[in-house]
């Protein structure tokens, strides 16, 4: 029954925030590998704890790409609470289709919460010239000294396989990804199970070494499928809250 079914979880929460080190865990009923409407519920638990986290005044969220942070923009609500808040994207162009990507995600999110936005227009794959000259640029200081003054970091994590794929990555990168063997991504750093960077996509906006100086800092991914991945990052990764299914807490408590 259904009080049985919160009970259990919220059984699950406090053991999950334990096996992972950090203080708060929230699990959402199913499993997204197999239904959608899981991944809104992931997305819905995620505005919830935006809201709850603002400051209310000159509050910065930085998000960061991919379908489960879409999900998050996807179940906003408008907010009068929201009018000042200033969403932006936690970094550049990381080889994603539009959809996925963090500005796309980040207008999305201000528009439905009737808030503020900036975007950064960065392209994908910089090499190390255009990355230096593009920092020396007045207007990408600007927006650069935004995100990194970011109070709310929203952000996915993926299986270090899945999201080399999907960005087209080349390959030398994936051999070097397989050989190292990283099973985690995150901000478009890729990680191995013990939470060493196997490699890093050069673009700019928050390196992971910003995180830490961002009061809060949650991650949002499920699916029995990214166990792992979630496992790897968080226990070593500066995010303090993790909002994930039934489907990877599960896995992750029995099965890493
Ligand atoms: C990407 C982020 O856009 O989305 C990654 O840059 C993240 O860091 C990924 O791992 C997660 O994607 P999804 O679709 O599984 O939520």
């Amino acid at each position: 029954d259904v009080m049985h079914e919160v009970f259990d979880l919220a059984d699950m929460e406090a053991k999950l925030a334990k096996k992972l080190g950090i203080s708060n865990v929230y699990i959402v009923p199913g499993d997204s590998d197999f239904f959608p409407w899981v991944k809104k519920e992931m997305g819905k638990k995620g505005t919830l704890l935006l809201k709850n986290l603002l400051k209310g005044e000159k509050d910065v969220i930085a998000v960061t790409g991919g379908t489960t942070i879409a999900s998050v923009a996807e179940m906003m609500e408008t907010d009068s609470e929201m009018q000042d808040t200033l969403f932006v994207p936690a970094r550049g162009g990381l080889g994603e289709q539009v959809e996925n990507q963090a500005n796309t995600i980040c207008a999305t999110m201000a528009r439905k919460a009737m808030g503020q936005y900036r975007l950064l227009h960065v392209p994908d794959q910089l090499s190390k010239e255009a990355h230096d000259s593009l920092i020396q640029e007045s207007s990408i200081r600007q927006i650069l000294e935004l995100i990194r003054s970011a109070n709310i970091v929203i952000h996915g994590i993926g299986q270090a396989k899945t999201m080399a794929e999907r960005r087209k990555t080349p390959e030398n990168i994936l051999n070097k990804l397989q050989d190292e063997q990283a099973v985690a991504e995150a901000f478009g750093y890729y990680f191995n199970h013990s939470g060493d960077i196997i490699h890093k996509v050069r673009t700019i906006g928050l390196q992971l070494e910003d995180l830490k100086h961002i009061p809060d800092v949650i991650a949002v991914a499920g699916g029995k499928s990214k166990a792992q991945a979630i496992y790897a990052y968080i226990t070593n990764g500066p995010s303090q809250m993790l909002v994930t299914d039934e489907g990877a807490a599960t896995e992750m408590l029995n099965n890493v």
